[in-house]
């Protein structure tokens, strides 16, 4: 039929299909470990369900022939604003690990920032990029020796990564109740070969970590320094004032402190306190191209998905995260031609609007003038 796309799998046409057959072919506590997060998990679905309560707008006669939803992350361009979270323990998913991810990144010009718990090395990770992207990151789960931070820091900047990404939201790990009654551990064979050997994992994470630990970060890294988990438009205000490169928004994919706002609901506050100073990234529940859009139209200038990767992983191996790539940037590509826009700079708030108790659209107010803006200023 003409213009019906194309199918690229007989089974998965859409990433609730990759959950559903990535679960078929994944271990009990594998699986859960990916899907789970902090306790009831109200946050970690409400950053899924968020993304409903809004409703698109689309305008037709736009001529969409020239679509381009082209992008730019950390000063290297993408094919689409959409990058990689950093998610622990790809081995756990499949053998291909964080190499696969990495070669699939690589081909679908997407970057990728790797968490300081992976099971490959940011060498190895990098040395898979055979698009020569360079569009890499590495996350660091901050503990209180500082020569064990550097270890990561060194390795990540010797390797090329553009950025680091300092993970705020980590004071102590989340209750993840899945991990109790799976017993969950690091399964045997697997390494975590970018922390130092010299790492004392009874003593935790640095739990005294305030914004001046951003200088030092700045003063021992030629790398971008980002914040991982602003929620806050207070914070969001102080991390712009202590110097980071850029911030993402995100709750850990409600990993953490459950009960607290999905990112989505979070994103507009943020916008709005740092005024276009610095980047602000997203994550948190994106599983379709529209939850792209709908959080470019909040005021995110770039999106990451962090499960999605190890569900792909999960289905197929490398295969399956390119597939999930692939049908990101299909639903995206699709979303921003039916909307009828043609650049990703002109994705905005227009696009977007609520239903009301009445069920009519409501337009939402521009920036400075709803009720995020009496919000932010209670809050600064
Ligand atoms: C299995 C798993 C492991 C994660 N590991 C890390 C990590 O090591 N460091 C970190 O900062 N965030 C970690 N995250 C959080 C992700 O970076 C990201 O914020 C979150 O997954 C985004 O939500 P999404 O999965 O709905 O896209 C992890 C998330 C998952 C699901």
């Amino acid at each position: 039929m003409a213009g019906r796309p194309q199918n690229i799998d007989d089974n998965v046409f859409c990433i609730a299909d990759l959950i559903e057959h990535a679960e078929k072919r994944m271990s009990k506590s594998a699986f859960e470990y990916v899907g789970g997060g902090a306790m009831d998990m109200i946050t970690t679905n409400d950053n899924c369900h968020s993304f409903d309560r809004y409703r698109l707008l689309p305008r037709v006669m736009k001529d969409v022939r020239h679509v381009d939803p082209s992008s730019e992350c950390w000063g290297v361009p993408t094919d689409f604003p959409l990058g990689f979270s950093p998610t622990g323990l790809h081995g756990v998913a499949h053998p291909d690990r964080e190499l696969g991810v990495s070669r699939a990144a690589s081909k679908a010009n997407t970057p990728m920032c790797l968490s300081s718990w992976a099971n490959s090395s940011i060498e190895d990770v990098v040395a898979q990029d055979i698009n020569r992207t360079g569009a890499y990151a590495m996350q660091l789960s901050v503990v209180e020796d500082p020569e064990s931070n550097l270890y990561t820091i060194r390795k990540a900047e010797a390797a090329g990564c553009k950025a680091l990404w300092v993970t705020c939201d980590l004071p102590v790990l989340g209750r993840r109740l899945n991990e109790f009654k799976n017993k969950f551990s690091i399964p045997e064979g697997l390494t975590v070969p970018n922390l130092s050997p010299n790492i004392d994992f009874k003593s935790g994470y640095d739990k005294g970590m305030t914004w001046e630990r951003v200088q030092w970060f700045k003063k021992h890294t030629r790398m971008q320094v980002w914040l991982k988990g602003i929620m806050d438009p207070e914070d969001a205000e102080l991390a712009v004032q202590a110097g980071a490169d850029g911030i993402i928004v995100s709750n850990h994919g409600g990993r953490q402190l459950d009960g607290i706002s999905s990112t989505l609901t979070a994103l507009p506050g943020v916008v709005e306190a740092v005024k276009g100073r610095i980047p602000v990234h997203f994550d948190g529940g994106i599983r379709r191209g529209t939850d792209i859009f709908k959080a470019l139209a909040l005021g995110a200038d770039f999106c990451f998905v962090g499960r999605i990767a190890l569900w792909g992983l999960g289905y197929n191996g490398e295969a399956g995260v390119s597939l999930a790539l692939k049908l990101l940037y299909d639903e995206f590509y699709a979303t921003m031609t039916m909307i009828g826009v043609q650049k990703v700079k002109d994705i905005g708030r227009k696009h977007l609007a609520w239903v009301a108790a009445d069920g009519s659209l409501v337009r939402l107010p521009e920036i400075g003038q709803g009720p995020t803006t009496k919000y932010i200023k209670a809050r600064l």
